[in-house]
């Protein structure tokens, strides 16, 4: 592989715009192509970030030469398509969030990446910022001691045209869900990294204030495989928007983090209370879904393009990226069963989780 790796990017929109900056922030890549919906969205593009060539399709794109890895910026429903494609190709593929709308979606792209023998990443910029990064490593020192309580909300607020605007947004069949599976996901995924993984859940949701086909309201009780409990709150329907936190409650003490305001706050039996604050990872898309940080962006893909070069999986490799998935939409169905106990990992006729069995 020579030295700069060549970058396409598939997708114009919100997402597309964060990963071209933040791009261009990461050593060793250079972004040579686009592909867009329309030739003129994908030259318009290319223009604004001085991209060289700009398609309207994927096929083109990944043809193009030197091109070895894709950003998938598309939305839900455009994925497993160009993962296949970009797999056979040769073509390394870092997926947006969520990596699929159901479980078996997300197994087949996982499954179409190894057959290629090509890296895959998925998107979870949360845990590469810097207050995550500093409490994961704590945690894993002991710093709380066992944890028994782990809990978190994700409050925020999408205004009307968020959802009318766009084609896909909270459609079962196009998003596979709305606010657990877009916006809490992230909370989810981070939960998950620093409390260790879910064993059961049960959850409701229900669509409250948005026109949508899916939940913009969710709540879960969640059993930890450590054998502590937590909870969960969700929605995308509570005006203003609230910052993200995750609570953490061990035996020496707890963690209170407030995610997106870039606040940490250690309070331990044996020490005076600690607050950390990072101000490089503020952001305020609990409100508005363009005003991320762009410091997880950066590093998750430093990590991605370090493990092409390091031929070892970045990071968040597709089994991670699957594992909020799942917690995902066992919620989704312990809510469209009326709150009955979801146990982990899913099986049988769950295994899809995809909207047919959330019939
Ligand atoms: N990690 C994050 O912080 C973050 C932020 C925003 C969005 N996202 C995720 O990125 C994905 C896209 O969201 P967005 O906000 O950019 O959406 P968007 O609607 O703004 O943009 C989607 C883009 O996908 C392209 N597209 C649509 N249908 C296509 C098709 N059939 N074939 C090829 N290209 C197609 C279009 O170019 C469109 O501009 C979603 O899964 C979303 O959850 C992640």
């Amino acid at each position: 592989m020579s030295e700069t790796i060549g970058v396409g990017i598939i997708g114009t929109g919100l997402s597309a715009t964060m990963h071209v900056q933040a791009l261009a922030q990461v050593p060793g890549v250079r972004v040579l192509a686009v592909s867009g919906t329309t030739r003129q969205k994908a030259a318009e593009f290319a223009a604004r970030y001085g991209i060289p060539a700009a398609f309207d399709r994927v096929e083109d794109l990944l043809a193009w030469p030197g091109i070895q890895a894709i950003h998938l910026c598309t939305p839900p429903f455009a994925r497993e398509e160009y993962v296949t494609m970009a797999a056979r190709a040769g073509v390394h593929v870092l997926i947006e969030k969520p990596m699929a709308r159901d479980l078996l979606e997300a197994d087949r792209i996982i499954a179409a990446c190894r057959a290629g023998g090509v890296t895959l990443g998925a998107m979870f910029q949360f845990r590469f910022m810097p207050l995550p990064q500093q409490i994961k490593r704590e945690l894993d020192a002991g710093k709380l001691g066992r944890i028994f309580l782990a809990d978190c909300r994700a409050k925020w607020w999408r205004d009307p045209a968020y959802y009318a605007g766009s084609s896909w947004r909270g459609r079962r069949a196009l998003e596979g869900g709305a606010v657990l599976i877009n916006q809490a996901i992230h909370t989810i995924d981070l939960l998950l990294w620093l409390a260790g993984p879910v064993r059961q859940v049960a959850g409701r949701v229900a669509t409250a204030v948005h026109p949508i086909e899916m939940e913009d309201v969710a709540a879960a009780t969640l059993e930890f495989a450590s054998g502590a409990i937590g909870s969960l709150v969700a929605s995308t329907a509570t005006y203003p928007g609230f910052a993200e936190q995750i609570e953490l409650h061990g035996e020496r003490g707890s963690l209170i983090l407030n995610q997106g305001d870039g606040i940490a706050e250690w309070r331990l039996k044996d020490a005076a209370p600690e607050r950390v604050t990072a101000a490089e990872q503020r952001a305020e898309s609990s409100r508005d879904p363009s005003r991320v940080s762009l410091v997880g962006h950066i590093a998750e893909f430093t990590d991605f393009y370090e493990a092409i070069r390091q031929r070892r999986p970045p990071a968040i490799d597709g089994q991670e990226g699957r594992k909020a998935l799942e917690v995902v939409k066992a919620i989704q169905l312990s809510g469209a069963r009326g709150g009955v106990p979801i146990s982990l990992p899913l099986t049988g006729s769950f295994d899809s989780g995809g909207p047919a069995a959330l019939d």
